[in-house]
């Protein structure tokens, strides 16, 4: 069964064409980059309608498949932003219609754990997910995939961007963070924002400004921000870990490029004697394929869906999915 798979939860546009065997046979992207200021979700969206169709021509290039060849449209149903999920789910049931294919829509936050199961080796793992919109440590409990512990109000990419542009470090400034944290050698005082389980990154931004206008360094503020915050996500992956019993950690999401934030993961998880598994940079990022491989899963674990049923859920959360394709 060859499955397309359709991205387009937020800044990036991706179609992914994989077949039953976790062949991947395509997996084109484009991401929205604004011209200023922030990501505006219907900007995003006006550009996914602009590149939808010719990245859909493209994956098929590449793919070497024919538009009849494909047996299965999936696209991201939610969590996201509505403006830009509605132009990926209009685009996957234009093409359901069309071929005359059936449609499933997917959870964007499973799509990450399931595309890091397919293709790391690891069978059972705790997923640090660590994006702009989300930021979430989620497992497999009692059928379906739990949240352990999230942000109670923005992702920590969103965070590293809305500081890096007031920073003038331009937008997604996450990277041009990591490399003035290299220089950094003053641990600046920031709140250490853990409650319960879960975590908040507003606060700590606000105070990280506030030191700027002191005349603190960069360095510093970024080297502080970057250490306080990868710690907190430490602290709550580690009792989550401890809670459930899990071996493996996977990492998914954009924020998982960093390297200091890996080095602090894997140094926890190492001590734990578990193992830290993470996908190929391609398909650690908002990618088609990982919407298609969790639609093949579905599929074929018995799960179908109407056109009605494809409607968007901005706030779709992980276990609303049942895991019909695990044991
Ligand atoms: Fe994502």
């Amino acid at each position: 069964m060859i499955t397309l798979g359709i991205e387009g939860t937020a800044h990036t546009l991706g179609i992914g064409i994989v077949d039953s065997d976790k062949k991947i046979l395509a997996n084109v992207l484009n991401m929205y980059r604004p011209p200023r200021g922030g990501l505006h979700p219907r900007e995003a969206a006006n550009h996914h309608a602009d590149v939808v169709s010719s990245l859909i021509l493209k994956a098929l290039e590449e793919s070497g498949v024919t538009m009849k060849e494909i047996d299965l449209i999936s696209f991201s149903k939610g969590p996201g932003l509505g403006p830009c999920l509605r132009v990926a789910a209009t685009a996957a049931r234009s093409l359901s219609i069309i071929l005359n294919k059936p449609i499933i829509g997917v959870n964007h936050c499973v799509a990450h754990v399931e595309i890091g199961r397919a293709t790391t080796g690891c069978t059972d793992p705790m997923l640090l997910y660590v994006s702009g919109g989300n930021t979430q440590i989620i497992s497999f409990s009692n059928r379906k995939y739990r949240i352990f512990g999230e942000t109670l109000d923005i992702g920590i990419g969103n965070m590293l961007d809305k500081l890096g542009r007031e920073l003038g470090l331009g937008y997604y400034a996450g990277p041009v963070i990591e490399e003035l944290a290299k220089d950094g050698d003053e641990l600046l005082e920031l709140p250490y924002s853990v409650k319960g389980m879960d975590m908040s990154f507003s606060g700590i931004m606000t105070a990280a400004l506030a030191l700027h206008r002191k005349g603190c360094r960069l360095e510093d503020i970024a080297f502080s921000i970057q250490e306080t915050c990868f710690a907190m996500l430490a602290e709550v992956t580690e009792r989550a870990m401890s809670h459930t019993g899990k071996k493996e950690v996977l990492l998914g999401g954009g924020v998982i490029q960093n390297m200091r934030l890996r080095e602090m993961i894997g140094k926890m998880v190492d001590e734990r004697g578990a193992k830290v598994y993470a996908p190929d940079k391609k398909l650690c990022a908002d990618n088609g394929v990982m919407i298609a491989w969790l639609g093949n899963l579905m599929y074929s674990s018995g799960v179908r869906m109407s056109i009605a049923d494809t409607m968007v859920e901005q706030k779709f959360r992980t276990d609303k999915v049942n895991v019909t394709w695990r044991n």
